[in-house]
């Protein structure tokens, strides 16, 4: 690695915020690196990336040294096909297109009541108030959480976005015991139909039940807060693009695309290599970490017109922010239900909102993650 190649171990504030300018030095002038303290290889074009994420054959999801807990090794995000296929095709059944449209009405519900909380208050805070707590709820309302458990289960959410050892194994035992109680008395919800489904004689095994559960919980809340929270900073940065959705609603979709690829919630992703393969002229061995950094790719220039602009309305806008290929976010259309309605109601109930003035915006100290903590704004 040369010295004018910043490696990531230690982020500051800067780059957290803003690692535009870093990625766009990368994109031109080391487009696949070798990061020697991340021991991994760090690939930054659109093509690259794109092409990572399609060959499976080469680059694995699964973690050559799985961690000791045996919870979260059986989940779909880290394994590769035969296994993925079919953990993946069973799934797909249940937690289907139809099963999110259907949520609408009750998310509508829970982002007004969120709201009711803060209407008439000067001020809010954007993730505490609304972004944090809503995906929390309807993960939970899909899952089936009795509502006397909801607590419990938003405190073991939150010790998960830290990484707290002790939440994940308290939220994988509630998960237990919550399928027990529904092996016994299957209701509606998706874990009733979790345990009831089958493919070609196969059902989900106990370990591979709980995992799931456990990765909508690892995969689908944080992100969608980021999501959230990031439009208010795009609608911040661009005052007229917030004033134009509230003439032109119907272009909410467009706007979520183009939050999704210009302050993606997840920045970067990784795979590992199973042979020795080629890729932007360089040579990676077998058995070797690569990270795709998915917001650089969402800002090549070889692929976006105006890449350091936020384009309200973006057609086509091909970003790569849910992944693509076989481990495609399987959540992406609840994360774009949650996006608009939430949206929707923040356009004509908060129509004034903004971010107060001075604020010292503290971001996630993560590389891989893009948001901000909290959001303090001005109603
Ligand atoms: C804006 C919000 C979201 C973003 C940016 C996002 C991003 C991603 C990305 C990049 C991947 C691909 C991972 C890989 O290739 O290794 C992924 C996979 C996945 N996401 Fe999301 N996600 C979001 C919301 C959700 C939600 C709401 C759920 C579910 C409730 C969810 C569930 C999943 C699952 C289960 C996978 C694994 C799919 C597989 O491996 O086949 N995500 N997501």
């Amino acid at each position: 690695m040369q010295a004018n190649q910043p490696s990531i171990t230690t982020p500051n504030t800067e780059l957290l915020s803003n690692p535009f300018p870093w990625y766009a030095k990368m994109r031109r002038f080391s487009p696949v690196f070798y990061d020697a303290k991340q021991q991994s290889w760090m690939v930054f074009r659109y093509e690259d990336v794109k092409q990572v994420f399609a060959d499976w054959q080469i680059f694995s999801s699964k973690t050559p040294h799985p961690p000791e807990q045996t919870d979260l090794t059986q989940s779909l995000i880290s394994t590769d096909p035969p296994k993925h296929r079919s953990l993946r095709s069973l799934v797909a059944k249940v937690f289907t297109a139809r099963r999110v449209e259907e949520l609408a009405p009750r998310i509508t519900q829970i982002t007004h009541e969120l709201i009711d909380k803060v209407q008439g208050q000067e001020r809010m805070d954007f993730m505490h108030d609304l972004a944090i707590p809503l995906p929390v709820i309807v993960i939970s309302e899909i899952l089936g959480v009795p509502i006397e458990d909801q607590d419990d289960f938003k405190r073991w959410s939150d010790g998960i976005v830290v990484y707290d050892p002790s939440a994940l194994k308290a939220m994988a035992d509630y998960f237990r015991h919550l399928l027990g109680q529904r092996r016994q008395n299957p209701g509606k919800d998706l874990i009733s139909d979790l345990i009831a489904a089958h493919e070609a004689g196969e059902t989900l095994t106990a370990q591979e039940l709980v995992d799931f559960c456990m990765v909508l919980l690892v995969a689908g809340n944080e992100t969608t807060t980021n999501l959230l929270g990031n439009a208010i900073l795009c609608f911040n940065e661009y005052p007229e693009t917030f004033e134009g959705l509230k003439q032109e609603p119907q272009l909410l979709p467009f706007a979520i695309e183009e939050v999704l690829r210009y302050r993606s919630p997840v920045q970067a992703i990784e795979r590992f290599t199973k042979v020795e393969t080629q890729l932007g002229g360089q040579t990676i061995p077998a058995g070797q970490m690569v990270t795709l950094w998915i917001g650089s790719a969402n800002r090549d220039e070889t692929q976006f017109d105006r890449p350091d602009q936020f384009v309200v309305d973006r057609n086509p806008n091909p970003h790569l922010s849910f992944g693509n290929g076989i481990h495609f976010c399987l959540g992406a259309p609840l994360a774009r239900l949650e996006g608009k309605i939430v949206l929707n109601a923040v356009l004509k109930r908060l129509p004034n909102l903004h971010i107060a003035p001075n604020t010292a915006l503290e971001f996630i100290p993560s590389m891989d993650l893009y948001g901000v903590k909290s959001l303090p704004v001005l109603l």
